[in-house]
């Protein structure tokens, strides 16, 4: 048994309290509003990583919300991990569907039910854990970094400046992430990509003003049955995106490498039944797992315009808008997408209205290697302590500041992530099982020490 053993066992009941306490911090990154309780959290992470053991552990202002940096430094001739989390939280809205305040922690079956419990404070506060076990024990086999950021769920706009600033202090060997999920308990698996995004704004205007649209209806266009239209067209009746251009550089994968990702373990009909839909949907020709792991997509994200009020109004709206995004893979370029997305978008309007697109934050897609010793190093951490070896899946989601580790640090990622599918991140209830939080603190020691271990070899 690892001396850490006992230590987190001895202080588990407290670790989990210290998270609960981090959970009741509103962090919310989007909502100015919030600016205060998101540079408390910030000072909050601080402290932790200070009482874990860390050297030093600062708080360092951004042109937006403040990043905490730490480091706890062995000896500089061990290798070096940079752990990078997120402190902030999406907005909890809609408020009147959770079951609990977001803000208010509950355990309820041994699920943690807050908003940030799993994306990211629940996994980022593993790391801060694992260090103090280490640390505390005097078995931290390498030099360990640590960077919190409080501005990921906005697109971490300042961060990259940050690494541009600070590439020396930030010298590491691998950067290990929690901020991802996993197939199951029972079947453990590391994600080995993730997908970019290119988010838009469209606004279609019509009339110079609201209209009666008893007056003025049918006669004049209706910008929001227009956007509708625009919409509508931009997937055709295999539900490929219509978008001029937006496949060309498409990496497609091999035979294999689709069997691959279509062999792990998926259930369709409890996918379904978990979500409540009698069918699935998507691009012909691809499954589910491929549809939401090595294929490109694009979803309308809100839409909006004209009355949303209590009871009736009859009126012909002057403007409607939506929030489009795209979720982009290898080899697409977010800012390429952007502007084929806008050319297009305007390109379709009908006479009668105009269209003003804009591109919100962006971010390309990564793929991380599955034989580097860093891959393997998580690998033989997760079959030590789920008793399983982990099997690579390509991630839906996007953490796009992941590509500038590798372009501005020269570093390569491991996601060594424990959320689950149905963790509802970003969705009301959003829950994180005790379990999977304990399995972390207890996995990550076990990365550190065969990543050390494997460094020179
Ligand atoms: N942790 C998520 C990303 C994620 C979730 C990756 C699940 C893999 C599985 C992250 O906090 C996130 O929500 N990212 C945003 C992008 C960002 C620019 C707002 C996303 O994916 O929508
Ligand atoms: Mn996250
Ligand atoms: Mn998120």
């Amino acid at each position: 048994m690892q001396v850490w053993k006992e230590y987190q066992l001895q202080n588990k009941d407290r670790f989990l309290d210290e998270l609960l306490e981090l959970l009741r911090i509103p962090s919310v990154s989007a909502d100015s509003k919030y600016k205060s309780d998101v540079a408390r959290c910030a000072e909050a992470v601080k402290e932790h990583l200070l009482a874990a053991g860390a050297d030093t552990a600062e708080v360092c202002p951004t042109a937006g919300h403040p990043i905490v940096y730490g480091e706890k430094m062995v000896d500089p001739s061990l290798p070096t991990v940079l752990v990078y989390g997120h402190y902030d939280v999406q907005p909890a809205d809609p408020l009147n569907l959770w079951h609990s305040g977001p803000f208010e922690p509950v355990i309820k079956d041994g699920k943690i039910y807050a908003r940030g419990a799993c994306d990211d404070k629940g996994q980022m506060y593993m790391h801060i854990k694992a260090l103090e076990t280490m640390a505390k024990t005097n078995s931290l086999p390498c030099n360990v970094k640590v960077m919190i950021e409080g501005e990921e769920e906005v697109g971490s706009v300042n961060l990259g400046k940050f690494l541009e600033d600070n590439k020396e202090r930030l010298k590491a060997d691998i950067v290990l992430v929690s901020d991802t999920s996993m197939i199951s308990m029972e079947t453990p698996s590391i994600e080995s990509g993730l997908r970019g995004l290119a988010y838009m704004e469209v606004e279609v205007t019509g009339p110079n003003r609201d209209l009666h649209s008893g007056v003025y209806g049918g006669a004049v266009a209706n910008p929001a049955t227009i956007l509708c239209k625009m919409i509508a067209s931009l997937h055709d009746e295999n539900n490929h995106i219509t978008v001029k251009g937006f496949y060309d550089k498409v990496a497609e994968l091999s035979a294999a490498e689709r069997a691959a990702i279509n062999n792990a373990p998926f259930d369709i009909e409890e996918y379904k039944k978990d979500l409540g839909v009698s069918e699935v949907w998507g691009e012909k020709g691809y499954t589910t797992l491929e549809r939401t792991g090595i294929r490109p997509t694009l979803e309308v994200n809100g839409i909006w315009g004209g009355y949303t009020g209590e009871g009736a109004k009859t009126v012909l709206p002057s403007k409607a808008y939506a929030k489009i995004s795209m979720r982009l893979v290898p080899h697409q370029v977010s800012d390429e997408i952007s502007d084929l997305f806008k050319t297009h978008f305007e390109s379709i309007a009908p006479a009668g209205v105009t269209v003003k697109v804009t591109a919100h934050h962006g971010g390309e897609p990564v793929v991380t290697p599955t034989d580097s010793p860093a891959y393997k190093a998580a690998a033989k951490a997760i079959e030590t302590t789920f008793g399983k070896d982990p099997i690579p899946t390509r991630g839906g989601g996007s953490i796009p500041i992941i590509a500038l580790f590798e372009r501005t640090l020269g570093l390569k990622t491991v996601l060594l992530g424990f959320g689950l599918d149905n963790d509802n991140i970003h969705s009301p209830n959003e829950k994180y099982d005790v379990a999977n939080f304990y399995k972390g603190i207890e996995t990550i020691p076990y990365f550190h020490k065969y990543f050390a271990e494997g460094f020179n070899k």
